[in-house]
């Protein structure tokens, strides 16, 4: 690393812009939409409990881990893991593979957000213009098929690419700060309402407790993946922030922050989504489309529907916006490490590749069915890339780079305790390893 190169690299301009927006990356559709499906067909309180066991196991370590060697390397992902992991290149193949991940997440992340400005957009105008609710399941189906949703997705990618281009203090940082205070407020006045309803303590308990004999293979490496997907962690993107922060800004306490905030949000959305859903007398197992179809349904039914429902839809395209810009920066970063390319040229390549294949599954809902890419991409990179992601991650910091650079990245002036110290080494070494193998194995089957 030259210092002409150290000290032309960005940098985030305060902490509090930092934290929101690293909490905006982690906060998004993983959260809102699919936390609570996720949740609601593997049975409420059990994965819950799982998910918060491995955000906590492996999921604050493994943010240490990415932190330390972002900030160590001040290089994006394929360039931390050449700069750290030192000759001959043994190490980018990780870093490769978190490319095309990422890849893959923007694929099909666009899409669903494509969604969420269609749904903001026509609540708005039936508040407007007060329509009958047609048939809310063939309207999604209907949507989701068409043209109109693969138009969204340019849309979409053309916004971001627009936050992206004002780079990082100017774009992500002051993006994320005006917008997440404006989603924790949504979410609190949601919560007030949906704690209100009438059936609101039946929901409450489906996510509260815990029915063990739920607990299955596949819902603890839904649980895994979840944890993963939620906190942006296994592909880089943290690794790609991290190399914005300034030397003082202390790891630990920042990996803290967006672990409890993170799970904060996807409770929230658990309370808010959960009590509603039970007290219209619906099913949580809905799937994907739980927040598309059942939400809506009951929006119809409820007085002031149309408010609620463009609140809620302006919520979950803020939550995607934030986080589908951190995806984007792990490409635009490793685009400018390793090719040298300007940042404006790599927005503009990051876009364009988005709108192809964010418009490819898109059509998988219609005339594309049968190559089925949403769901090949949301497999690939969710179960398989992010797990083998942060065990490579994992496995690097652990074994690779010895505790002394742990200690110096997380524990420069010596004040965090000796045991956690201790403990977030073994579990970079022993148990994130062991576990994400055995739930990865243990799911495949
Ligand atoms: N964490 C985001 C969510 O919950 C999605 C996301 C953003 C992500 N950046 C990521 C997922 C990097 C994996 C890796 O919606």
């Amino acid at each position: 690393m030259t210092s002409k190169n150290h000290s032309k690299r960005a940098q985030f301009g305060s902490r509090l812009g930092l934290v929101a927006t690293t909490v905006g990356s982690a906060v998004g559709l993983g959260n809102i939409w699919r936390f609570p499906y996720e949740a609601g067909t593997h049975g409420g309180g059990a994965f819950l409990l799982c998910y918060i066991f491995f955000v906590i196991l492996i999921g604050i370590p493994v943010i240490c881990a990415e932190f330390a060697m972002g900030r160590a390397s001040r290089s994006g992902v394929v360039g931390a893991y050449i700069k750290l992991g030192g000759n001959p290149r043994r190490w980018a193949w990780p870093g490769y593979a978190a490319i095309l991940a990422a890849a893959m997440i923007i694929a099909f992340y666009s899409v669903v957000s494509s969604w969420t400005m269609e749904y903001m957009v026509h609540s708005t105008v039936h508040i407007f213009n007060p329509q009958p609710t047609g048939n809310i399941h063939n309207d999604f189906a209907q949507f989701i098929a068409g043209p109109k949703a693969v138009i969204w997705v340019a849309v979409f990618m053309l916004i971001n690419g627009g936050v992206l281009l004002g780079g990082v203090q100017k774009g992500l940082e002051r993006v994320s700060s005006i917008l997440m205070p404006v989603l924790f407020l949504i979410l609190l006045v949601f919560c007030v309402n949906s704690l209100l309803m009438p059936g609101a303590s039946e929901g409450l308990s489906f996510l509260f407790h815990p029915d063990f004999s739920k607990l299955t293979p596949s819902v603890i490496l839904g649980a895994m993946g979840q944890a993963f997907f939620s906190m942006s962690l296994g592909m880089g993107c943290l690794i790609t922030y991290a190399s914005y922060f300034k030397d003082d800004t202390p790891l630990l306490r920042t990996a803290g922050e967006i672990a409890l905030l993170d799970t904060l949000v996807a409770i929230l959305a658990g309370v808010i989504i959960f009590p509603a859903v039970f007290s219209f007398g619906m099913s949580p197992a809905e799937g994907p489309t739980l927040v598309f179809e059942v939400l809506p349904n009951i929006f119809s039914r409820i007085p002031g529907g149309d408010v609620w429902s463009a609140l809620f839809f302006l919520l979950l395209f803020v939550a995607s916006l934030t986080s589908l810009m951190s995806v984007s920066e792990i490409v635009v970063s490793f685009l400018g490490d390793e090719f040298r390319m300007k940042r404006r040229t790599a927005v503009l390549w990051i876009t364009g590749i988005g709108i192809i294949l964010g418009s490819l599954c898109s059509l998988s809902f219609g005339p594309l069915k049968s190559w089925n890419l949403f769901n090949i991409f949301d497999y690939i990179s969710s179960n398989i890339l992010l797990p083998l992601g942060g065990m490579a991650t994992s496995y690097f910091v652990g074994w690779t780079l010895k505790k002394k650079f742990i200690a110096a990245q997380i524990n420069p002036n010596g004040k965090i305790p000796a045991w956690l110290l201790s403990g977030i080494i073994i579990s970079l070494r022993y148990i994130a390893p062991a576990c994400i193998l055995a739930v990865f194995i243990a799911g495949l089957f």
